[in-house]
Order: C-alpha cells, then structure tokens, then sequence
C-alpha cells in the first residue's frame, strides 16, 4: 500500500481541506478533541494553517488523502503555544542560546493516519519529508508534542529520531511530553526526502 502512496506538500485549497478534514475525521470525530473544529465545514484547522505552516498530505491511488502533518519554521510564523516548548530547556542541551535556537527550530505536529492505514509506518515515511524539508528551508531541530498515553506515536517518533526534554508542555487543555529531533545530527534520509 505505501509503495503506491504520493506524498507531497498541499499546494491548492482543496488538498489543504482534505488535510484539515482528514484531521476532522480522526481528532473529532474520533478522539473527541473539539478545539479546532469547524463543525460546518467539518474541518479541524488552527490559527496557524495560514500560508507560513507547509502542510504535507499522504494521497492514496485513488487521490484520496489517508495521511497528513504539518511543519511550520518559527522564524517565519509564532506557534500557538509557543511557551509551551519550554525552548529555554532545551536550548542549553543543544549547546544553543534560546536566540540561537530560535533561529533554526520547527514545529512538527498534527500527525494523523485514516484508521484502516495504520500500522505501516505511514507517519514515520511523512516525517521524514517533513524533516528533509524542514532541513532544506533552515530548520536544524524540530521540536513536538505527544501525549504520553500515545503509544502508537510515542513508538512512531521514538523510531523516527526523536528525544524527550525534560519539561512538559501544558497549553489551552492539552498536556505533553516534549520532544525534539537535532536534524545536525540525526539527519540520516536525505536522499529518501524528495519534496
Ligand atoms: C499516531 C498515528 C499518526 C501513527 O501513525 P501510523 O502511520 O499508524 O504509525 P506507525 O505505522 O509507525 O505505527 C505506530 C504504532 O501504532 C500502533 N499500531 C499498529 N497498528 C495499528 C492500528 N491498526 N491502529 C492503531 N495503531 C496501530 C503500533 O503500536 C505501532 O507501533 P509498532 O510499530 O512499534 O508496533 C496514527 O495512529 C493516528 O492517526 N492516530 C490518531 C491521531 C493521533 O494520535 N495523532 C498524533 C497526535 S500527537
């Protein structure tokens, strides 16, 4: 199934929406996590979804979208949240002043996969476009959020590269484990990333 997936970045509005109403289908409907939803449109979309986040979709044979994430460089765009990444821990683990780290570090987040494609490593192949791209545009660390009852994507980034910091993210109801990738590092698949 995924030797015949397309991933790529959403260029149009209509694979932009696909993402967001993937997003609708899995963290509403069913996760129960109503804070970005649009029920009208049936999207989940944030304040961040604006031309400065690249969102990736996974397109099945059929141009259907059964996987996305998003990657957003802080240089170019403030994450919600932004406090909540505790960058003033992790910058002296990096060996980086926090002006330093803000310089070259990206946000990586709503990962989602259509249930029936699960289990097949679909999120890890979408992070490693997004850590190639990420790369390409300047980005050196990105950093993310898991819940710490999330099996299935504390065992998807733990294969991907990822760490945890020690400090936990706490923003508008949502608790999680920190995590960061150093792409100086860890940056192993470059020739795999092609967007
Ligand atoms: C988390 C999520 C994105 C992982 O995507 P994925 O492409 O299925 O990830 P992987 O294929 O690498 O599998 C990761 C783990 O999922 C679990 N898994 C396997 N099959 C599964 C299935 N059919 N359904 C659910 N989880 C499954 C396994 O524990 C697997 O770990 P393992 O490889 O050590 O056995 C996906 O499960 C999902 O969309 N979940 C709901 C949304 C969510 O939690 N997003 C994360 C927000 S932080």
């Amino acid at each position: 199934m995924l030797n015949s997936l397309t991933i790529k970045i959403a260029a149009t509005d209509s694979e932009r929406e696909a993402a967001y109403r993937l997003r609708y289908d899995v963290f509403d409907l069913e996760e129960g996590d109503h804070r970005y939803s649009d029920h009208n449109r049936k999207f989940w979309i944030d304040q961040d979804d604006g031309p400065n986040s690249t969102v990736l979709i996974a397109l099945d044979q059929e141009g259907c979208c059964i996987g996305t994430t998003r990657f957003t460089l802080l240089r170019d765009q403030t994450f919600i949240g932004l406090e909540a990444y505790h960058l003033e821990v992790l910058a002296p683990l990096l060996c980086l002043t926090l002006e330093q780290l803000c310089e070259i570090v990206g946000r990586w987040d709503r990962g989602v996969v259509t249930r029936s494609a699960r289990g097949l490593g679909l999120l890890q192949l979408m992070e490693v476009q997004v850590a190639g791209y990420a790369f390409r545009h300047g980005c050196k660390v990105l950093v993310a959020t898991v819940k710490p009852d999330n099996r299935a994507v504390l065992s998807a980034v733990e294969k991907s590269g990822y760490h945890t910091y020690p400090a936990i993210g706490s923003y508008g109801g949502f608790t999680g484990q920190l995590i960061y990738k150093d792409l100086r590092t860890k940056f192993s698949t470059p020739d795999e990333s092609i967007l």
